[in-house]
């Protein structure tokens, strides 16, 4: 059912915080937002016709059906705001995670709510803490506004090490924790994250991406959230809900917290297909139980088969992995190419590891059997290897529509 908003009497609260922005939300810092298809396509960003894409951890079922459905229902209402649906998906959010409304905010993904934090909380005077390997958008934020970059490598058991962050930087502005981390796909315990939140210097504020949580069995840290602590919590409808391409995130936190984020990207108007196909996902019980189950079976099989060929890889609870390909990653990942397996990147702290997103089942055989024939030697990067970026530049036409980046 489609509601109309259009008595000015009665603020919105996405209108509300529309009209309460503060001087410096027009001083709003302009720098480039790094998102996680940037990082992935790099090199490529126009792929050959049937190309295996397990490269940037999209989710290959898509939006659900119902998302889908509403989606395409709401399109004759594209000429107007349609704020309210704003508030809709706000008041949805808040009753599924009890929080008042004041503690979530919706944006068109949790990309913008992630380098706005950034950009709120540290400084040149405050640094930036990450893993390492972590997910590197925080940190293309922090080195915008020229705030140091602080990385602590992960621990044995690929956790953050919470103390060991503690410890790098007691000029903190934000640390930034990734549970389940993007690129390992491993968890952060809750109480290493309490143990942080409790220790960190004063000031700071503890930057917790759920992005993939719900592939995993980890537990979210929203009770913190609710208890008011120094945590700005991110989730997103991109991944398990399938709608990267649609836009839509929330970040979850105090709202004395939220408002000193919207001070640095203002607010905006969402775009009603995402709202709506957000409404819907969540109304689907059975969706996230579903999804989760299909991720765990496919990566199941996947590492069974790894291990049954004796390759290393990091073990996972979420729709990404790290593989360890024996070499420089890059020649693994020219020679996947070539075959038409488009895997993910490097992260220069582990350079024979290469990400690797979780596909359909009938995307990871091919995976396998191209990874199968990179390990043999079968085929290489050098062997007919694939060109230069620079040479592609110039045979781009006969490549079959793959484009590299110079
Ligand atoms: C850990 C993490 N956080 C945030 C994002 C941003 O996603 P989006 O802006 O699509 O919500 C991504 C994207 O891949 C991610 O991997």
């Amino acid at each position: 059912m489609v509601r109309q908003d259009d008595d000015l009497s009665l603020p919105s609260a996405s209108r509300r915080s529309f009209l309460s922005l503060s001087a410096a939300a027009s001083a709003a810092l302009a720098f480039r937002i790094v998102t996680e298809p940037m990082l992935a396509h790099a090199r490529v960003h126009i792929f050959p016709k049937d190309a295996i894409r397990i490269d940037a951890n999209e989710n290959p079922l898509g939006p659900s059906v119902s998302a889908r459905e509403a989606a395409a229902a709401i399109i004759p209402q594209g000429g107007r705001y349609s704020d309210y649906l704003t508030d809709d998906l706000v008041k949805t959010l808040a009753e599924l995670e009890g929080l008042k409304l004041e503690q979530v905010r919706v944006y068109a993904g949790s990309s913008e709510p992630l380098h706005h934090t950034v950009a709120a909380f540290s400084s040149p005077q405050r640094s930036y803490v990450t893993a390492d390997p972590g997910y590197e958008a925080g940190m293309h934020a922090a080195q915008a506004i020229g705030a140091k970059v602080v990385k602590v490598p992960l621990t044995k058991t690929y956790a953050h090490d919470v103390k060991a962050m503690l410890a790098a930087a007691p000029d903190a502005g934000v640390f930034y924790v990734c549970t389940p981390n993007n690129p390992t796909g491993t968890l952060t315990s809750h109480s290493d994250i309490e143990y942080l939140v409790e220790n960190k210097p004063q000031g700071s504020v503890v930057l917790v991406d759920e992005a993939y949580i719900h592939f995993a069995d980890g537990v979210s840290v929203m009770d913190l959230v609710k208890a008011g602590k120094d945590v700005i919590l991110l989730r997103t409808f991109s991944k398990i809900y399938g709608m990267a391409g649609l836009r839509c995130g929330a970040v979850f936190g105090r709202p004395d917290l939220l408002e000193k984020i919207e001070n640095y990207g203002g607010w905006n108007f969402m775009p009603i297909t995402a709202l709506v196909a957000a409404l819907a996902s969540l109304k689907d019980a059975q969706l996230v139980p579903e999804r989760k189950r299909i991720n765990a079976t496919t990566r199941g099989q996947v590492f069974a088969w790894l291990d049954r060929n004796g390759y290393s890889y990091v073990p996972s609870q979420s729709n990404c992995f790290m593989l360890d390909t024996k070499r420089p990653a890059k020649a693994a990942i020219d020679a996947m190419a070539k075959q038409n397996v488009f895997i993910g990147r490097i992260w220069p702290v582990w350079p024979t590891y290469a990400r690797i997103t979780v596909g359909t089942a009938p995307e990871m055989e091919q995976f396998q059997a191209a990874f199968q024939k990179v390990m043999t030697g079968a085929v290489t990067a050098s062997a007919g290897a694939m060109p230069s970026a620079g040479e592609l530049g110039k045979r781009k036409k006969k490549l079959d529509g793959i484009v590299i980046r110079a």
